[in-house]
C-alpha cells in the first residue's frame, strides 16, 4: 500500500488531537452516574466513523449502552473484516494515585515511550487502540485503497460484560455476517518483539455474602460466642487454595486442557525477563501454582482471585463491632474446554457447602464468557503476521493472554468466523490501573500496520 507513513506524518498532529478529545469523555459504562458521557462518546464514534468513510452509520440502541456500527461495502464478492472495539472504559479510582486526572489527557515521556505515551484512561483499553481502526479506514478509503468490505461494531459494554451485544449478535447474523473479525484489545510483549494473541482467558465473576446474626453486635458483648462473617469469610476464601496454589473446589479442573511438552516448549521460547517482571511490580518473589512458569500461571492455567472484600468498620479510628455481613468479589480465570456456567455452578455448590453452621451464604453470579484459542495457520493470521513483517520487521511471536474479551468465543459460535487480536498495547501501560498511559509509537505503529492486515487478508482470500 502506498503513502501509508506519509499519510501518518502529514496528519499526526490531528489524530492525536483527535484522540485527546475522545478520551475526555468519561465513558464509565459501571457507574450510571456517567450516563450522558457514555451516550455521548457513542455520538462521538458515530460522527467519526462518517468522516472516516464508511457510507451507512447507526447508532444500535439496545437495552444498556448503545453499540456503534458503520459500514463500507464495496464489491459483494470481496470478504469482509468486521472490526469490534468498545468505547467504554474503567471506572479511574483510586483517583488520587493519578499523576494528571483521567479525563484530562496529556502526553507524558516514560522509560518505555521516549517518544511519549497518552495518560489518560481509556488511552489504551480500548480508545486509543479502538481509534488507530478508525484511522486506518480514514487512510484507506481518502487514498481509494481499501482493498475489500469494512464492518465496524464498536459497543460501550465491554467492561461490564457484554450482555447486551450477546443479544445484538445473536439477533443480526446477517448484519454482521464477514470473513474474519479483527480485533485490537490486547498487548503485545514489546515494542521490538510484536506478538499477536492467539488466545484469551474465560471467566467466571461472582460475589459472595456471609450473614451472620442479625445485626451489628458489640465485639465484646458477643465476640467468640457468635460466628464473626468476616472471620469466616476469609477462612472460607483461604481454603479455596491449598499450599500448592491448585484450586480446591472439586471438578474444577476437570475439563482443563493440559499443553503438551513441546507446546510448553514452543511457549517458552517467548523473551521473559523474571527479574525484569519483579523489579516493575516491586516484588521480590513471584507467586502462584505449583508446576508452572510465570507466563503459564497468567495464560493457560485457570486461577481465582479476591477482587474486593468488605464488612465491618473501615473508618477512621477504631469501633468495636462484630459485623452482620461480610462481603467478596471473586473472579476465576478459565482455559478452553471450561465451561463458564459449569464453573459458576461448582463454585455455587462448594463454597455453600462448606460455611459453617452459625452463618448463610449467598453466592450471586455476575458475568462471564468463554475462553477462546486461534489457530495460526488460518489466513487472518497469516495475514496479520505479513502486516507487521512488513512494519516491524521481524515475524510477530504468537502469545496467549491471560485477559479475557467474553464476547470473542461467541463470536465464533453465532458468526462462525475466527478473531485477530492485534493487540499494541504493553503490559506495563496500566490499563484499568492508576496512570494508564498509551504510547504514541504505538498509536501510529497501529495505524500503519492495520491497512497491510486488509491488503493480505484480502490477496490471500483469493
Ligand atoms: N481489553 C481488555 C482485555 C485484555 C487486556 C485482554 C489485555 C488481553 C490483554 C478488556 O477490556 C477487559 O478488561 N476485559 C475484562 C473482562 C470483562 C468481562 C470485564 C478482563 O479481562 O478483566
Ligand atoms: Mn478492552
Ligand atoms: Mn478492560
Amino acid at each position: 500500500m502506498q503513502h501509508i507513513q506519509s499519510y501518518i506524518e502529514e496528519h499526526k498532529d490531528r489524530f492525536l488531537n483527535e484522540l485527546i478529545d475522545l478520551l475526555k469523555i468519561p465513558s464509565i459504562s459501571a457507574d450510571s452516574a456517567y450516563k450522558n458521557d457514555v451516550l455521548k462518546t457513542a455520538d462521538a464514534i458515530k460522527t467519526s466513523l462518517e468522516l472516516a468513510g464508511c457510507d451507512h452509520v447507526e447508532v444500535c440502541e439496545t437495552e444498556g449502552y448503545p453499540i456503534v456500527y458503520g459500514e463500507k461495502i464495496i464489491d459483494k464478492n470481496l470478504p469482509t473484516v468486521l472490526v469490534y472495539g468498545h468505547y467504554d472504559v474503567q471506572p479511574p479510582d483510586p483517583i488520587e494515585l493519578w499523576t494528571s486526572p483521567p479525563f484530562e489527557p496529556v502526553i507524558k515521556t516514560t522509560e518505555l515511550h521516549p517518544e511519549g505515551a497518552i495518560f489518560a484512561r481509556g488511552a489504551c483499553d480500548d480508545k486509543g487502540q479502538m481509534y488507530m481502526h478508525v484511522k486506518a479506514m480514514e487512510f484507506m478509503t481518502k487514498t481509494n485503497q481499501l482493498p475489500c468490505n469494512v464492518k465496524f461494531m464498536i459497543e460501550g459494554e465491554e467492561e461490564v460484560g457484554s450482555v447486551n451485544l450477546s443479544k445484538f449478535v445473536k439477533n443480526n447474523q446477517e448484519k454482521l455476517k464477514n470473513d474474519v473479525i479483527l480485533i485490537s484489545d490486547t498487548g503485545m510483549i514489546a515494542k521490538d518483539v510484536p506478538s499477536i494473541t492467539t488466545g484469551l482467558r474465560g471467566l467466571s465473576y461472582v460475589e459472595v455474602e456471609v450473614t451472620g446474626p442479625n445485626r451489628d453486635l458489640h465485639s465484646g458483648l458477643y465476640g467468640g460466642a457468635v460466628a464473626n462473617p468476616i472471620n469466616v469469610l476469609t477462612k472460607m476464601i483461604a481454603s479455596l487454595h491449598d499450599e500448592n496454589n491448585h484450586i480446591t473446589i472439586p471438578g474444577f479442573y476437570d475439563k482443563v486442557e493440559n499443553l503438551s511438552d513441546a507446546e510448553r516448549a514452543e511457549m517458552a521460547k517467548a523473551p521473559f525477563s523474571l527479574e525484569d517482571y519483579k523489579k516493575a511490580l516491586d516484588i521480590d518473589a513471584v507467586y502462584g501454582e505449583e508446576g508452572y512458569t510465570t507466563n503459564e500461571r497468567n495464560s493457560i492455567r485457570p486461577t481465582l482471585d479476591v477482587n474486593g472484600i468488605w464488612g465491618g468498620y473501615t473508618g477512621e479510628g477504631t469501633k468495636t463491632v462484630i459485623a452482620s455481613k461480610a462481603y467478596a468479589k471473586i473472579s476465576m480465570r478459565l482455559v478452553p474446554h471450561q465451561d463458564w456456567e459449569d464453573i459458576t455452578q461448582l463454585f455455587k455448590t462448594h463454597f455453600e457447602s462448606i460455611a459453617p453452621a452459625g452463618v448463610k451464604v449467598k453466592v450471586k453470579p455476575h458475568h462471564g464468557g468463554q475462553g477462546y484459542v486461534t489457530p495460526i495457520d488460518s489466513i487472518g493470521y497469516q495475514a496479520a503476521s505479513k502486516a507487521y513483517e512488513d512494519t516491524f520487521g521481524t515475524t510477530p511471536i504468537p502469545q496467549r493472554s491471560g485477559g479475557s474479551i467474553p464476547i470473542v468465543s461467541l463470536f465464533e459460535q453465532e458468526l462462525k468466523s475466527k478473531t485477530i487480536l492485534m493487540g499494541f498495547g504493553l503490559n506495563s501501560d496500566a490499563i484499568h490501573s492508576p496512570n494508564e498511559h498509551y504510547g504514541v509509537w504505538n498509536y501510529f505503529k497501529g495505524i500503519e500496520t492495520i491497512p497491510l492486515f486488509y491488503k493480505y487478508f484480502t490477496e490471500l482470500s483469493k
